[in-house]
């Protein structure tokens, strides 16, 4: 895997007594597309705007292209963001908006024009630069907005629920577009949905989040897996002055390792927990409680956008 482009380091934002993000930790490798995918209020736009310079943490600290959070400015040059709710200058023609930001990121009229003109052909709006943006479908509008974000070459992109009020072929549309974005420039983009079926589309990664907090992060093919996850965690209640021992009979198992913390052990297995109970309690351990994290990442995601909690 190639170098890690985006990291976040325990990322918190409050709005007042609101947590709206709370410790988030993530890191993104290059040329990489990770959807994070969460219900309305989940944080996503929150993230992004912190990532993206626009909103200072409250806690927590990040980089993108190696560059601290510490040197907003830097981070700036080397990234671009389509918001969750752009606005377009009706009254410019596409060629014109896009000629405008790449003169606000300093290049020559020249440049411009030329960097606009090799946008549109990218986005697929070849043909309608010269029209009025006032003119254009929302969905060519948000292809005009990710060709804006594309202006300064970013090694990073933000897209904010791109695909948000399209209909399917706009949705389709965008979706392509992304997919190019990432496997033709090598730029990692981060996409924020909250439907699945996107993140299967164009993802190689996911982090779902749910009240500020990542509850899942991994591949998209251990989220959308239909087979059960064949890694199992859980965790074993059991009285204080037992722990140790416990421990001791849990990592006895072959393929099976041991956390400690107060009265709980968390196991991990590659290949099931069957044995675990049986050595733990061959041991002549009190189990108190035993709780396995069988469900599929999917299922998760389900349980929180019906509003439960995984
Ligand atoms: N500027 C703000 N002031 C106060 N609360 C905010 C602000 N922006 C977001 N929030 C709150 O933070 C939480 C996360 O919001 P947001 O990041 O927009 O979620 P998402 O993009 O996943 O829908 C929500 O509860 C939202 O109401
Ligand atoms: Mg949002």
């Amino acid at each position: 895997m190639s170098g890690v482009t985006l990291e976040a380091r325990e990322l918190s934002k409050w709005f007042g007594s609101r947590t709206a993000v709370d410790s988030v930790s993530f890191t993104v490798h290059e040329g990489e597309v990770i959807g994070l995918l969460g219900p309305n209020g989940a944080g996503k736009t929150t993230t992004i705007r912190m990532l993206s310079t626009v909103l200072a943490p409250t806690g927590g600290d990040f980089a993108v292209a190696g560059v601290p959070s510490s040197r907003p400015a830097e981070i700036r040059a080397r990234i671009g963001v389509l918001p969750e709710s752009a606005g377009y200058p009706a009254y410019q023609t596409g060629l014109e908006y896009l000629m405008y930001h790449g003169r606000l990121f300093g290049l020559s009229g020249d440049e411009a024009r030329q960097t606009a003109v090799r946008l549109l052909g990218q986005v697929g709006l070849a043909d309608r630069g010269q029209s009025r943006i006032a003119t254009y479908s929302r969905g060519m509008r948000q292809r005009l907005g990710i060709a804006r974000a594309l202006v300064n070459n970013p090694s990073v992109v933000f897209l904010d629920e791109p695909t948000l009020g399209l209909d399917p072929a706009g949705q389709r549309e965008v979706l392509t577009l992304v997919r190019t974005i990432a496997e033709a420039r090598g730029t990692t983009v981060v996409l924020s949905t909250h439907t699945l079926p996107e993140v299967e589309q164009v993802c190689s990664a996911v982090l779902i989040m749910n009240q500020g907090k990542v509850v899942v992060s991994g591949s998209v093919a251990e989220v959308t897996s239909t087979e059960p996850a064949s890694r199992q965690s859980g965790r074993l209640r059991v009285p204080p002055g037992e722990v140790t021992r416990t421990a001791e009979a849990v990592r006895r198992v072959p393929g099976v390792s041991a956390e400690v913390s107060k009265d709980v052990v968390t196991v991990t297995s590659a290949d099931g927990l069957n044995d675990v109970l049986s050595a733990v309690l061959g041991a002549g351990v009190t189990v108190l409680s035993f709780e396995v994290d069988g469900a599929r990442l999917s299922d998760a995601f389900l349980a929180m956008t019906r509003g439960g909690t995984p």
